[in-house]
């Protein structure tokens, strides 16, 4: 009988500022999931915060796309909401875009990362929780983890993994999605996945037996409403171990920490950190950009966990290169390519000051 791991999120208000998350909003969220484990709705459930991000990690057999648990997601996100609005925390229902839930949490705010598939003897997963950034940071480390053989030896001398994986790329912009076979197509592969703010690894196969790997959450706030209300700090699950990358394949990406973007006001390059789930309290100039990894063992659905895979103390000199990069980043201001591009940014005055400016331009003389 095949189990779906649903991760759903929600920035439904920051403590302080943009920075955490409340601990009664955390409590709210899981006395909402216990309630839905009684009644038989889930198998099971863990709830944990990444930032200012709620986030609902919950296993059930009703497949993806369920109504009933994108309801309790929703409902629940309503319910920590009345609790964010009570304390006045910041942003409070920041990204509950509409009134009324119509049967599906997408295009209606939440980020959404799920997967259906039948339990394997061991089931490792590993779920990646980003706070101020965006979907496309998952291109790289998830390119390197399935089909980069200096970060994934098991590549080159594992039999069940050599003949590599399926990616699916999501055209973000167009709405238009495309896959890739690696490592045949790596080279037309990263013209797209290199550009992260317009194309985003959307879920990755085996390429043999064609099970799901990896799937991650790539709705953009900013194109959903038509404009920016909010952030969409991805989420993304991988499957681990046998004909998948081993939790070290998995986890070794985030020892090289890469620049993305999101960092204050949305407008912002900064180095992606990994930190403990203590640790995710974005903090220096509203960041830098941070993310979490909890691993599980799946138990017949059961979340046998989690552990707090970067609290490791081997990720320590990665967090200490991600401040030197910070402070790199930093040094530039206002400048790019600290600052994002004009068409990139969250915020922006450009349309006001070109327009208070514009009888000023004169033609240039070449
Ligand atoms: C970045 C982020 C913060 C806010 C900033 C301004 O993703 O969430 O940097 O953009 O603190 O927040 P508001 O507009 O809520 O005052
Ligand atoms: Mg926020
Ligand atoms: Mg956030």
């Amino acid at each position: 009988m095949k189990i779906t791991l649903s991760v759903i999120k929600a920035d439904i208000g920051g403590f302080v500022g943009h920075s955490e998350s409340h601990p009664d909003v955390l409590a709210k969220a899981v006395s909402c999931l216990e309630k839905a484990r009684k009644d038989g709705l889930l198998v099971d459930y863990h709830v944990t915060k990444c930032g200012d991000d709620l986030e609902l990690i919950m296993t059930h057999r009703l497949g993806a796309e369920n109504k009933d648990v994108h309801q309790l997601g929703w409902d629940t996100f309503c319910e920590g909401t009345k609790i964010a609005k009570a304390l006045k925390l910041h942003g409070a229902g920041q990204d509950l875009l509409k009134d009324a839930f119509s049967g599906n949490v997408k295009g209606l705010g939440p980020g959404l990362a799920e997967m259906e598939f039948e339990e394997r003897p061991s089931e490792p997963v590993v779920i990646f929780m980003a706070d101020k950034t965006s979907a496309g940071a998952w291109n790289m480390p998830l390119y390197k983890m399935f089909a980069d053989p200096f970060n994934t030896i098991g590549l080159v001398i594992a039999e069940n993994m050599h003949n590599g994986f399926k990616f699916e790329v999501l055209d973000v912009k167009e709405h238009k999605k495309i896959i890739f076979n690696t490592p045949e197509e790596i080279y037309d592969m990263l013209v797209l996945i290199g550009a992260p703010s317009r194309f985003a690894v959307r879920a990755i196969y085996h390429k043999d037996d064609g099970e799901i790997a990896e799937v991650s959450s790539t709705q953009k706030l900013c194109f959903l409403a038509g404009r920016y209300v909010g952030k969409d700090d991805p989420v993304c699950i991988v499957r681990s171990q046998g004909q998948f990358p081993a939790v070290g394949e998995v986890l070794e990406p985030f020892n090289s920490p890469i620049l993305v973007e999101g960092w204050m006001r949305g407008s912002h390059m900064g180095p992606l950190m990994p930190v403990s789930v203590a640790n995710s309290t974005p903090s220096r100039f509203d960041g830098p950009p941070r993310v979490i990894a909890l691993g599980f063992q799946l138990a017949k659905g059961k979340l046998i966990g989690p552990r707090d895979m970067f609290a490791d103390c081997s990720f320590d000199l990665a967090r200490e290169e991600s401040n030197l990069m910070a402070d790199m980043m930093r040094r530039h201001g206002p400048f790019e390519p600290h600052r994002l591009p004009l068409d990139e940014m969250e915020y922006t005055t450009m349309p006001q000051v070109m327009k208070k400016i514009q009888g000023r331009f004169q033609p240039a003389e070449d």
